[in-house]
């Protein structure tokens, strides 16, 4: 674990409620928190409600009730880039991102290339994203959220679709990144490899988060469960 700050945690939810009808509940009296600054991995089985808690802290859902902080500017990373990726190569990708910024070409084209620097791209910036591998999509989009100078970066399951290589060159470049630029993450797993790479996780089961912190006891725990 990273030593605890005393800024105000980047990602908050307190006591969030939320159900997709009115007589059905998908997160019961959710709360969580991730310290500015760390990167920390949500956990839990299919139809647990780790989607349905990222589309809310996004703002893409209202809760029933209770709060949701998070720090500005925010970027969330699908678990398909396929949705996510809209202009036919990277560097337009990257740029498209920055519209609502009014920058100056000058401008657009030094952030663009600066953040596919730091995804290790800036030598396909001229690719069509239709010649990149799952994993360079997933890279693609993280560069997008990186442009905007986000604070926070949500990812819904990004190494869904890669072999077990590319999953761990993901979470490596991502752990490094986040703490090289000071980001907030919130990583979203089925695979308990990957906790190796985190400084926190919370266990969802059921819409209520049963279990939070240090990693290694929650991969134990989960190893541990039939
Ligand atoms: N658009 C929707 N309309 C109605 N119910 C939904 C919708 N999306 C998800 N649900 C339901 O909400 C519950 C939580 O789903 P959610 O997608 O958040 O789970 P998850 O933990 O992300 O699962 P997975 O690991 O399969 O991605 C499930 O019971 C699911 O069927
Ligand atoms: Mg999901």
């Amino acid at each position: 674990m990273t030593p605890t700050t005393t800024a105000p945690p980047a990602i908050q939810l307190q006591e969030v409620c939320f159900g997709w009808e009115a007589d059905n509940t998908v997160l019961d009296s959710c709360s969580l928190e991730v310290p500015s600054g760390e990167f920390w991995m949500l956990l839990g089985t299919n139809g647990s409600g780790k989607s349905t808690l990222l589309k809310l802290l996004v703002g893409l859902l209202s809760p029933r009730s209770g709060s949701i902080h998070l720090l500005p500017p925010v970027g969330f990373v699908f678990q398909n880039p396929d949705h996510q990726l809209v202009m036919p190569t990277v560097g337009a990708d990257v740029a498209f991102g920055l519209v609502e910024e009014n920058l100056s070409p000058i401008q657009t084209r030094q952030r663009v290339e600066e953040a596919l620097d730091a995804v290790n791209l800036l030598h396909l910036q001229r690719r069509p994203i239709y010649a990149l591998s799952g994993g360079q999509k997933q890279r693609v989009a993280i560069a997008g959220a990186i442009a905007r100078n986000c604070r926070v970066l949500l990812l819904d399951e990004p190494t869904a679709l890669l072999d077990p290589d590319s999953q761990l060159d993901l979470v490596a470049q991502v752990q490094q990144l986040v703490k090289r630029q000071g980001i907030t993450a919130l990583w979203v797993t089925h695979r308990l490899d990957e906790l190796n790479y985190c400084d926190g996780a919370f266990l969802l089961e059921q819409g209520i988060v049963v279990d939070r912190g240090d990693p290694q006891r929650l991969k134990q725990r989960m190893m541990a469960t039939p």
